[in-house]
Protein backbone atom coordinates (compact mmCIF):
# COMPACT_ATOMS: atom_id res chain seq x y z
CA UNK A 1 0.00 0.00 0.00
CA UNK A 2 1.57 3.68 -0.60
CA UNK A 3 0.45 5.73 2.32
CA UNK A 4 0.88 9.15 2.43
CA UNK A 5 0.45 10.98 6.19
CA UNK A 6 0.27 14.88 6.79
CA UNK A 7 -1.03 16.66 9.82
CA UNK A 8 -3.72 19.03 10.54
CA UNK A 9 -4.34 21.55 13.78
CA UNK A 10 -8.41 20.36 13.77
CA UNK A 11 -9.93 17.68 15.38
CA UNK A 12 -11.20 14.61 14.04
CA UNK A 13 -14.41 16.26 14.32
CA UNK A 14 -13.79 19.08 12.13
CA UNK A 15 -11.74 17.49 9.43
CA UNK A 16 -14.03 16.85 6.60
CA UNK A 17 -12.81 13.36 5.59
CA UNK A 18 -14.78 10.05 4.37
CA UNK A 19 -13.17 8.03 6.99
CA UNK A 20 -12.50 8.99 10.22
CA UNK A 21 -10.63 6.85 13.19
CA UNK A 22 -11.12 7.28 16.72
CA UNK A 23 -9.98 5.12 20.24
CA UNK A 24 -11.79 3.11 22.31
CA UNK A 25 -10.11 2.79 25.72
CA UNK A 26 -11.70 0.29 28.13
CA UNK A 27 -14.63 0.15 26.11
CA UNK A 28 -15.20 3.57 26.12
CA UNK A 29 -14.92 6.60 23.11
CA UNK A 30 -12.12 8.52 23.47
CA UNK A 31 -12.56 12.24 23.94
CA UNK A 32 -12.27 12.74 20.30
CA UNK A 33 -14.61 10.13 19.53
CA UNK A 34 -17.15 11.57 21.94
CA UNK A 35 -17.12 15.12 19.91
CA UNK A 36 -17.46 13.21 17.05
CA UNK A 37 -20.39 11.16 18.66
CA UNK A 38 -21.91 14.45 19.71
CA UNK A 39 -21.98 15.79 15.99
CA UNK A 40 -23.24 12.53 14.60
CA UNK A 41 -25.82 12.64 17.60
CA UNK A 42 -25.12 9.70 19.68
CA UNK A 43 -24.87 7.32 16.19
CA UNK A 44 -21.25 6.28 17.22
CA UNK A 45 -21.84 5.44 21.50
CA UNK A 46 -25.28 3.50 20.08
CA UNK A 47 -23.05 1.41 17.95
CA UNK A 48 -20.25 0.87 20.18
CA UNK A 49 -22.83 -0.78 22.99
CA UNK A 50 -24.24 -2.68 19.97
CA UNK A 51 -20.45 -4.15 18.50
CA UNK A 52 -20.09 -5.12 22.19
CA UNK A 53 -16.36 -4.26 21.45
CA UNK A 54 -13.99 -5.75 24.06
CA UNK A 55 -11.16 -3.86 25.83
CA UNK A 56 -8.47 -6.25 23.96
CA UNK A 57 -5.77 -3.73 22.21
CA UNK A 58 -6.24 -4.19 18.42
CA UNK A 59 -10.08 -4.99 18.41
CA UNK A 60 -11.68 -2.48 15.94
CA UNK A 61 -15.15 -2.36 14.53
CA UNK A 62 -16.20 -0.32 11.23
CA UNK A 63 -19.48 1.88 11.62
CA UNK A 64 -20.20 2.83 7.89
CA UNK A 65 -23.45 4.82 6.20
CA UNK A 66 -23.21 6.15 2.85
CA UNK A 67 -21.10 9.05 3.59
CA UNK A 68 -19.07 8.31 6.29
CA UNK A 69 -16.91 5.40 7.73
CA UNK A 70 -15.90 5.75 11.16
CA UNK A 71 -13.66 3.25 12.28
CA UNK A 72 -13.38 2.30 16.49
CA UNK A 73 -10.34 0.78 17.16
CA UNK A 74 -9.39 0.09 20.30
CA UNK A 75 -6.38 0.64 22.37
CA UNK A 76 -6.95 -1.77 25.16
CA UNK A 77 -7.45 -0.85 29.05
CA UNK A 78 -8.25 2.94 30.00
CA UNK A 79 -4.60 2.83 31.78
CA UNK A 80 -1.12 1.80 31.46
CA UNK A 81 -0.13 2.22 28.08
CA UNK A 82 3.24 2.57 26.05
CA UNK A 83 4.53 4.61 23.28
CA UNK A 84 5.38 1.46 21.36
CA UNK A 85 1.47 0.75 21.43
CA UNK A 86 0.92 3.64 19.46
CA UNK A 87 3.64 2.19 17.52
CA UNK A 88 2.11 -1.25 16.78
CA UNK A 89 -1.66 0.60 16.78
CA UNK A 90 -0.57 2.35 13.80
CA UNK A 91 0.81 -0.49 12.50
CA UNK A 92 -2.59 -2.48 12.33
CA UNK A 93 -4.46 0.57 11.42
CA UNK A 94 -2.58 0.53 8.09
CA UNK A 95 -4.09 -2.57 7.43
CA UNK A 96 -7.51 -1.75 8.44
CA UNK A 97 -7.33 0.93 6.09
CA UNK A 98 -6.80 -0.81 3.17
CA UNK A 99 -10.22 -2.49 3.37
CA UNK A 100 -11.79 0.75 4.01
CA UNK A 101 -13.69 2.12 0.80
CA UNK A 102 -12.51 5.46 1.13
CA UNK A 103 -8.78 6.62 0.04
CA UNK A 104 -9.05 9.77 2.41
CA UNK A 105 -9.16 9.47 6.52
CA UNK A 106 -8.45 11.53 9.57
CA UNK A 107 -7.04 9.72 12.65
CA UNK A 108 -6.97 10.58 15.94
CA UNK A 109 -3.49 11.31 17.87
CA UNK A 110 -3.50 8.62 19.57
CA UNK A 111 -2.90 8.59 23.19
CA UNK A 112 -1.79 12.63 22.38
CA UNK A 113 -2.53 13.86 25.89
CA UNK A 114 -0.24 11.04 27.63
CA UNK A 115 2.40 11.45 25.47
CA UNK A 116 2.53 14.59 24.08
CA UNK A 117 1.48 15.31 20.45
CA UNK A 118 4.86 15.11 19.09
CA UNK A 119 5.58 12.03 20.65
CA UNK A 120 2.35 10.23 19.47
CA UNK A 121 2.17 11.72 16.20
CA UNK A 122 5.65 10.11 15.75
CA UNK A 123 4.82 6.73 17.23
CA UNK A 124 1.57 6.98 14.95
CA UNK A 125 2.96 8.05 11.70
CA UNK A 126 5.87 5.61 12.48
CA UNK A 127 3.43 3.07 12.85
CA UNK A 128 1.39 3.53 9.82
CA UNK A 129 4.36 3.79 7.47
CA UNK A 130 6.30 0.57 8.78
CA UNK A 131 2.53 -1.13 8.64
CA UNK A 132 2.11 -0.25 5.00
CA UNK A 133 4.98 -1.18 3.62
CA UNK A 134 4.82 -4.66 1.05
CA UNK A 135 7.23 -6.42 -1.44
CA UNK A 136 5.23 -7.16 -4.42
CA UNK A 137 7.19 -6.11 -7.60
CA UNK A 138 7.60 -9.60 -8.71
CA UNK A 139 3.79 -10.30 -8.95
CA UNK A 140 2.33 -10.19 -12.12
CA UNK A 141 -0.81 -9.00 -10.32
CA UNK A 142 -0.48 -6.71 -7.55
CA UNK A 143 -3.04 -3.96 -7.16
CA UNK A 144 -1.64 -0.68 -6.01
CA UNK A 145 -3.79 1.01 -2.94
CA UNK A 146 -3.57 4.10 -2.08
CA UNK A 147 -4.18 6.20 1.50
CA UNK A 148 -4.35 9.76 2.87
CA UNK A 149 -3.96 9.70 6.40
CA UNK A 150 -4.62 13.01 8.24
CA UNK A 151 -3.68 13.22 11.85
CA UNK A 152 -6.11 14.79 13.73
CA UNK A 153 -4.01 17.63 15.83
CA UNK A 154 -0.25 16.34 14.94
CA UNK A 155 2.73 17.66 15.32
CA UNK A 156 3.60 18.22 11.57
CA UNK A 157 7.68 17.98 12.04
CA UNK A 158 7.69 14.35 13.80
CA UNK A 159 5.58 13.23 10.81
CA UNK A 160 8.44 14.33 8.56
CA UNK A 161 10.86 12.75 10.49
CA UNK A 162 9.26 9.46 10.56
CA UNK A 163 8.48 9.63 7.10
CA UNK A 164 12.49 10.03 6.61
CA UNK A 165 13.54 6.97 8.96
CA UNK A 166 10.73 4.79 7.47
CA UNK A 167 12.55 5.54 3.79
CA UNK A 168 15.66 4.10 5.12
CA UNK A 169 13.50 1.26 6.68
CA UNK A 170 11.85 0.57 3.43
CA UNK A 171 15.13 0.46 1.89
CA UNK A 172 16.77 -1.92 3.96
CA UNK A 173 13.43 -4.43 3.67
CA UNK A 174 13.17 -3.90 -0.07
CA UNK A 175 17.33 -5.21 -0.18
CA UNK A 176 16.77 -7.74 2.20
CA UNK A 177 13.59 -9.30 -0.04
CA UNK A 178 15.50 -9.18 -3.29
CA UNK A 179 15.81 -12.51 -4.50
CA UNK A 180 19.76 -13.36 -4.28
CA UNK A 181 19.44 -14.19 -8.49
CA UNK A 182 18.90 -10.34 -8.60
CA UNK A 183 20.80 -9.13 -5.44
CA UNK A 184 24.25 -10.51 -5.63
CA UNK A 185 27.31 -8.29 -4.08
CA UNK A 186 27.74 -6.20 -7.38
CA UNK A 187 23.97 -5.43 -7.58
CA UNK A 188 23.95 -4.71 -4.10
CA UNK A 189 27.03 -2.19 -4.60
CA UNK A 190 25.39 -0.73 -7.43
CA UNK A 191 21.87 -0.26 -5.23
CA UNK A 192 23.96 1.47 -2.64
CA UNK A 193 25.99 3.65 -4.95
CA UNK A 194 21.91 4.62 -6.47
CA UNK A 195 21.26 5.87 -2.63
CA UNK A 196 24.58 7.47 -1.85
CA UNK A 197 24.17 9.92 -5.76
CA UNK A 198 20.31 10.26 -4.66
CA UNK A 199 21.14 11.48 -0.48
CA UNK A 200 24.57 13.55 -1.61
CA UNK A 201 26.93 10.92 0.45
CA UNK A 202 30.16 9.68 -1.08
CA UNK A 203 30.97 6.08 -1.89
CA UNK A 204 33.88 4.00 -2.48
CA UNK A 205 33.88 0.70 -3.73
CA UNK A 206 36.42 -2.02 -4.25
CA UNK A 207 36.46 -5.06 -6.13
CA UNK A 208 38.08 -8.70 -6.08
CA UNK A 209 41.89 -7.15 -7.35
CA UNK A 210 41.69 -4.22 -4.47
CA UNK A 211 40.27 -6.60 -1.88
CA UNK A 212 43.09 -9.01 -2.32
CA UNK A 213 45.98 -6.33 -3.13
CA UNK A 214 44.46 -4.74 0.52
CA UNK A 215 45.72 -8.34 1.80
CA UNK A 216 41.48 -8.94 3.12
CA UNK A 217 42.46 -12.91 2.79
CA UNK A 218 39.67 -13.72 5.57
CA UNK A 219 36.94 -12.00 3.36
CA UNK A 220 38.70 -12.84 -0.06
CA UNK A 221 38.60 -16.77 0.89
CA UNK A 222 34.56 -16.39 1.43
CA UNK A 223 34.04 -14.62 -1.68
CA UNK A 224 36.37 -15.84 -4.27
CA UNK A 225 33.89 -19.51 -4.51
CA UNK A 226 30.75 -17.32 -6.18
CA UNK A 227 30.95 -16.60 -9.55
CA UNK A 228 29.68 -13.25 -9.10
CA UNK A 229 32.26 -10.68 -7.60
CA UNK A 230 33.00 -9.65 -4.05
CA UNK A 231 32.29 -5.77 -3.57
CA UNK A 232 33.74 -3.84 -0.55
CA UNK A 233 31.66 -1.00 0.01
CA UNK A 234 32.27 2.24 1.51
CA UNK A 235 29.68 4.48 1.93
CA UNK A 236 30.85 8.41 4.14
CA UNK A 237 28.61 10.79 4.99
CA UNK A 238 30.37 14.00 6.34
CA UNK A 239 28.62 17.05 7.96
CA UNK A 240 28.70 20.53 6.99
CA UNK A 241 30.95 21.64 9.98
CA UNK A 242 33.64 18.64 9.92
CA UNK A 243 35.23 17.98 13.26
CA UNK A 244 37.69 15.46 12.42
CA UNK A 245 35.88 13.25 14.68
CA UNK A 246 33.96 9.96 13.05
CA UNK A 247 31.75 7.39 13.95
CA UNK A 248 32.00 3.68 12.05
CA UNK A 249 29.21 1.41 11.09
CA UNK A 250 29.55 -1.99 9.41
CA UNK A 251 27.20 -4.18 8.34
CA UNK A 252 27.30 -7.81 7.64
CA UNK A 253 26.92 -8.32 3.34
CA UNK A 254 26.47 -11.81 2.57
CA UNK A 255 23.81 -11.59 -0.19
CA UNK A 256 23.53 -15.55 -0.29
CA UNK A 257 24.64 -17.82 2.17
CA UNK A 258 24.58 -22.00 1.38
CA UNK A 259 27.20 -22.39 4.16
CA UNK A 260 29.88 -23.52 1.35
CA UNK A 261 31.45 -26.85 1.74
CA UNK A 262 30.05 -27.21 5.40
CA UNK A 263 26.83 -27.03 3.54
CA UNK A 264 23.33 -26.00 4.96
CA UNK A 265 20.80 -28.50 5.10
CA UNK A 266 17.79 -27.33 2.74
CA UNK A 267 15.52 -26.21 5.83
CA UNK A 268 18.53 -23.84 6.83
CA UNK A 269 19.39 -22.04 3.43
CA UNK A 270 15.76 -20.71 2.65
CA UNK A 271 16.34 -17.53 4.16
CA UNK A 272 19.56 -16.99 3.71
CA UNK A 273 18.77 -14.13 1.15
CA UNK A 274 18.65 -12.35 4.12
CA UNK A 275 21.86 -12.71 5.34
CA UNK A 276 23.10 -9.14 4.34
CA UNK A 277 20.17 -7.76 6.27
CA UNK A 278 22.88 -6.05 8.43
CA UNK A 279 24.32 -4.49 5.13
CA UNK A 280 20.59 -3.12 4.18
CA UNK A 281 20.31 -1.76 7.54
CA UNK A 282 23.38 0.27 7.30
CA UNK A 283 22.53 1.14 3.80
CA UNK A 284 19.45 2.45 4.91
CA UNK A 285 20.56 4.17 8.23
CA UNK A 286 23.08 5.83 5.95
CA UNK A 287 20.14 7.11 3.68
CA UNK A 288 18.39 8.78 7.10
CA UNK A 289 21.29 10.18 8.04
CA UNK A 290 22.34 12.09 5.17
CA UNK A 291 18.36 13.63 5.50
CA UNK A 292 18.64 14.55 8.94
CA UNK A 293 21.82 15.81 8.90
CA UNK A 294 23.29 14.93 11.90
CA UNK A 295 26.44 17.54 12.87
CA UNK A 296 29.43 13.98 13.04
CA UNK A 297 31.03 12.31 10.21
CA UNK A 298 29.69 8.60 9.82
CA UNK A 299 31.40 6.33 7.31
CA UNK A 300 29.36 3.06 7.00
CA UNK A 301 31.59 -0.06 5.89
CA UNK A 302 30.09 -3.41 4.01
CA UNK A 303 31.96 -6.48 2.79
CA UNK A 304 29.55 -8.10 0.74
CA UNK A 305 29.93 -11.65 -1.09
CA UNK A 306 28.41 -14.53 -1.58
CA UNK A 307 29.38 -18.00 0.32
CA UNK A 308 29.25 -20.57 -2.74
CA UNK A 309 30.40 -24.03 -3.34
CA UNK A 310 32.73 -24.62 -6.38
CA UNK A 311 36.29 -25.90 -7.47
CA UNK A 312 37.71 -21.94 -6.24
CA UNK A 313 36.03 -22.03 -3.24
CA UNK A 314 37.32 -22.00 0.24
CA UNK A 315 37.76 -25.42 2.42
CA UNK A 316 37.50 -26.12 6.29
CA UNK A 317 40.94 -26.89 7.01
CA UNK A 318 42.30 -23.49 5.42
CA UNK A 319 44.90 -20.59 7.08
CA UNK A 320 43.60 -17.41 6.17
CA UNK A 321 45.41 -14.33 7.05
CA UNK A 322 43.44 -11.46 8.09
CA UNK A 323 43.54 -7.49 7.40
CA UNK A 324 45.49 -6.75 10.59
CA UNK A 325 47.60 -9.71 10.17
CA UNK A 326 46.12 -12.31 12.26
CA UNK A 327 45.52 -15.94 11.03
CA UNK A 328 42.48 -17.84 10.72
CA UNK A 329 41.97 -21.87 10.97
CA UNK A 330 38.89 -22.36 9.13
CA UNK A 331 37.03 -25.03 10.88
CA UNK A 332 33.43 -24.71 9.09
CA UNK A 333 33.01 -22.64 5.77
CA UNK A 334 28.93 -21.92 7.02
CA UNK A 335 30.70 -19.47 9.81
CA UNK A 336 31.47 -17.08 6.92
CA UNK A 337 30.12 -13.92 8.55
CA UNK A 338 32.50 -13.30 10.61
CA UNK A 339 35.39 -13.67 8.35
CA UNK A 340 34.44 -10.93 6.19
CA UNK A 341 33.23 -9.32 9.03
CA UNK A 342 36.91 -9.62 10.45
CA UNK A 343 38.77 -7.41 7.51
CA UNK A 344 35.76 -5.11 7.26
CA UNK A 345 36.43 -4.51 11.10
CA UNK A 346 40.02 -4.23 11.01
CA UNK A 347 39.80 -1.97 8.13
CA UNK A 348 36.76 0.37 9.61
CA UNK A 349 39.21 0.37 12.66
CA UNK A 350 42.43 1.57 11.13
CA UNK A 351 40.80 4.88 10.30
CA UNK A 352 39.84 5.82 13.92
CA UNK A 353 36.62 5.87 14.91
CA UNK A 354 35.44 7.18 18.22
CA UNK A 355 33.09 4.22 18.27
CA UNK A 356 32.03 1.59 15.73
CA UNK A 357 28.68 -0.05 15.91
CA UNK A 358 28.23 -3.82 13.71
CA UNK A 359 24.86 -5.19 12.62
CA UNK A 360 25.27 -9.13 11.10
CA UNK A 361 22.97 -11.99 11.22
CA UNK A 362 25.51 -13.89 12.72
CA UNK A 363 24.49 -17.10 14.30
CA UNK A 364 21.68 -19.36 14.89
CA UNK A 365 23.21 -19.36 18.35
CA UNK A 366 21.53 -16.06 19.19
CA UNK A 367 18.06 -17.12 17.61
CA UNK A 368 17.95 -20.19 20.03
CA UNK A 369 18.81 -17.60 22.89
CA UNK A 370 16.56 -14.50 22.01
CA UNK A 371 14.27 -16.18 19.61
CA UNK A 372 12.94 -14.09 16.50
CA UNK A 373 12.54 -10.08 17.97
CA UNK A 374 15.37 -9.41 19.67
CA UNK A 375 18.57 -8.76 18.98
CA UNK A 376 21.53 -10.16 20.61
CA UNK A 377 24.19 -6.88 21.91
CA UNK A 378 27.68 -7.75 22.55
CA UNK A 379 30.48 -5.38 23.96
CA UNK A 380 33.51 -5.16 25.77
CA UNK A 381 32.90 -0.92 26.25
CA UNK A 382 30.36 -1.08 29.09
CA UNK A 383 29.14 2.57 28.58
CA UNK A 384 29.10 1.92 24.55
CA UNK A 385 26.78 -1.16 25.21
CA UNK A 386 24.58 1.15 27.10
CA UNK A 387 24.84 4.07 24.95
CA UNK A 388 23.21 1.48 22.06
CA UNK A 389 20.99 0.13 24.53
CA UNK A 390 19.14 2.81 25.26
CA UNK A 391 19.32 3.83 21.51
CA UNK A 392 17.53 1.01 20.48
CA UNK A 393 14.78 1.16 23.22
CA UNK A 394 13.99 4.47 22.48
CA UNK A 395 13.70 3.37 18.57
CA UNK A 396 11.32 0.91 19.84
CA UNK A 397 13.84 -2.00 18.68
CA UNK A 398 14.21 -4.88 21.09
CA UNK A 399 17.81 -5.57 22.25
CA UNK A 400 19.35 -7.80 25.30
CA UNK A 401 23.05 -7.23 26.16
CA UNK A 402 24.80 -10.61 26.05
CA UNK A 403 28.75 -11.30 28.11
CA UNK A 404 31.56 -11.66 26.31
CA UNK A 405 32.58 -14.14 28.91
CA UNK A 406 36.78 -13.97 28.69
CA UNK A 407 37.14 -17.63 29.92
CA UNK A 408 35.33 -18.98 26.42
CA UNK A 409 38.41 -17.07 24.55
CA UNK A 410 40.24 -19.93 24.61
CA UNK A 411 37.56 -21.95 22.87
CA UNK A 412 39.02 -20.04 19.58
CA UNK A 413 42.51 -20.81 20.03
CA UNK A 414 44.20 -23.05 17.32
CA UNK A 415 46.71 -25.55 17.19
CA UNK A 416 47.71 -23.90 13.43
CA UNK A 417 47.44 -20.46 13.18
CA UNK A 418 46.44 -17.71 15.68
CA UNK A 419 42.44 -18.38 15.90
CA UNK A 420 39.99 -20.71 14.54
CA UNK A 421 36.74 -19.55 13.57
CA UNK A 422 34.51 -21.97 15.41
CA UNK A 423 34.97 -23.36 18.96
CA UNK A 424 31.81 -25.50 20.16
CA UNK A 425 28.24 -25.08 20.10
CA UNK A 426 28.24 -23.83 23.77
CA UNK A 427 27.22 -20.20 23.48
CA UNK A 428 27.65 -19.95 20.43
CA UNK A 429 26.84 -16.14 20.02
CA UNK A 430 29.19 -15.49 22.33
CA UNK A 431 32.50 -17.25 20.60
CA UNK A 432 31.52 -15.44 17.67
CA UNK A 433 31.61 -12.05 19.30
CA UNK A 434 34.78 -13.13 20.88
CA UNK A 435 36.05 -13.98 17.21
CA UNK A 436 34.63 -10.16 16.41
CA UNK A 437 36.65 -8.86 19.34
CA UNK A 438 39.97 -10.07 17.67
CA UNK A 439 39.83 -7.50 14.96
CA UNK A 440 38.34 -4.72 15.68
CA UNK A 441 40.58 -2.36 17.68
CA UNK A 442 38.36 0.66 18.81
CA UNK A 443 35.54 0.72 20.91
CA UNK A 444 32.62 -1.10 19.37
CA UNK A 445 29.49 -2.88 19.74
CA UNK A 446 28.28 -5.90 17.67
CA UNK A 447 24.59 -6.41 16.78
CA UNK A 448 23.16 -10.11 16.42
CA UNK A 449 20.26 -9.82 14.22
CA UNK A 450 19.70 -13.18 12.97
CA UNK A 451 16.75 -13.33 14.34
CA UNK A 452 15.06 -10.22 14.31
CA UNK A 453 16.40 -9.04 10.73
CA UNK A 454 14.32 -11.56 8.45
CA UNK A 455 10.63 -12.19 10.02
CA UNK A 456 10.02 -16.02 8.60
CA UNK A 457 6.18 -15.65 9.88
CA UNK A 458 3.52 -13.56 10.79
CA UNK A 459 4.19 -13.06 14.70
CA UNK A 460 7.99 -12.96 14.32
CA UNK A 461 7.61 -9.07 13.18
CA UNK A 462 4.60 -7.10 14.86
CA UNK A 463 5.64 -4.16 13.08
CA UNK A 464 5.22 -5.19 9.10
CA UNK A 465 4.77 -8.12 6.52
CA UNK A 466 7.35 -11.24 6.75
CA UNK A 467 10.88 -11.03 5.04
CA UNK A 468 13.03 -8.33 5.71
CA UNK A 469 12.38 -6.27 8.93
CA UNK A 470 14.84 -3.59 8.55
CA UNK A 471 15.79 -4.16 11.81
CA UNK A 472 18.89 -1.78 13.02
CA UNK A 473 18.02 1.31 10.96
CA UNK A 474 16.03 3.13 13.61
CA UNK A 475 18.34 1.77 16.45
CA UNK A 476 21.32 3.33 14.61
CA UNK A 477 19.67 6.51 13.18
CA UNK A 478 19.31 7.27 16.89
CA UNK A 479 22.83 6.38 18.11
CA UNK A 480 23.97 8.62 15.73
CA UNK A 481 21.82 11.27 16.95
CA UNK A 482 22.96 11.23 20.34
CA UNK A 483 26.44 10.66 19.60
CA UNK A 484 26.27 14.00 17.20
N1 LIG B 1 24.08 -16.72 8.38
C1 LIG B 1 24.28 -17.70 9.37
C2 LIG B 1 23.56 -17.40 10.68
C3 LIG B 1 22.06 -17.36 10.66
C4 LIG B 1 21.33 -18.46 11.07
C5 LIG B 1 21.38 -16.22 10.27
C6 LIG B 1 19.96 -18.42 11.07
C7 LIG B 1 20.00 -16.19 10.28
C8 LIG B 1 19.29 -17.28 10.69
C9 LIG B 1 25.76 -17.85 9.69
O1 LIG B 1 26.63 -17.57 8.64
C10 LIG B 1 25.98 -19.25 10.11
O2 LIG B 1 25.75 -20.12 9.33
N2 LIG B 1 26.40 -19.45 11.34
C11 LIG B 1 26.61 -20.74 11.87
C12 LIG B 1 27.85 -20.71 12.73
C13 LIG B 1 28.34 -22.07 13.15
C14 LIG B 1 28.87 -22.80 11.96
C15 LIG B 1 29.41 -21.88 14.18
C16 LIG B 1 25.40 -21.14 12.71
O3 LIG B 1 24.82 -20.29 13.37
O4 LIG B 1 25.01 -22.30 12.65
ZN1 LIG C 1 26.99 -19.27 7.39
ZN1 LIG D 1 25.93 -16.24 7.19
Amino acid sequence: MVIRVKTTRRKVFEYDAPARVVAVLGGQLSDEGRWLDSQMNGALSRFLKKTRLGSEFGEYATYATEDVEVVLFSLGKRRGHTLEQVREAGVRLAKILARLNSRDVVVENFLASRFGKKESSYALAEGLFLGAYSFDKYKSRAEQVRRNVVIAQGFGPAVDRARAVCAGVYLARDLVNEPPNVLNPVELARRAEEMAKESGLEINVFGPEKIQELGMGAYWAVAKGSDNEPRFIEIVYRPEQASGRHLALVGKGLTFDTGGYSLKPPASMTTMKGDMAGAAAVIGAMKVIAELNPPVEVRAYIAAAENMISGHAYRVDDVLKAYNGKTIEVLNTDAEGRLTLADALAYASEKKPEALVELSTLTGSCVVALGAQIAGLFSEDESLAREVARAAEEAGEKVWQMPMEPAYKRLLKSEVADVKNVGNRKGGAIQAALFLAEFASVPFVHLDIAGPGFAEDEEDNPLGPVGGTGFGVRTLVRWVERRA
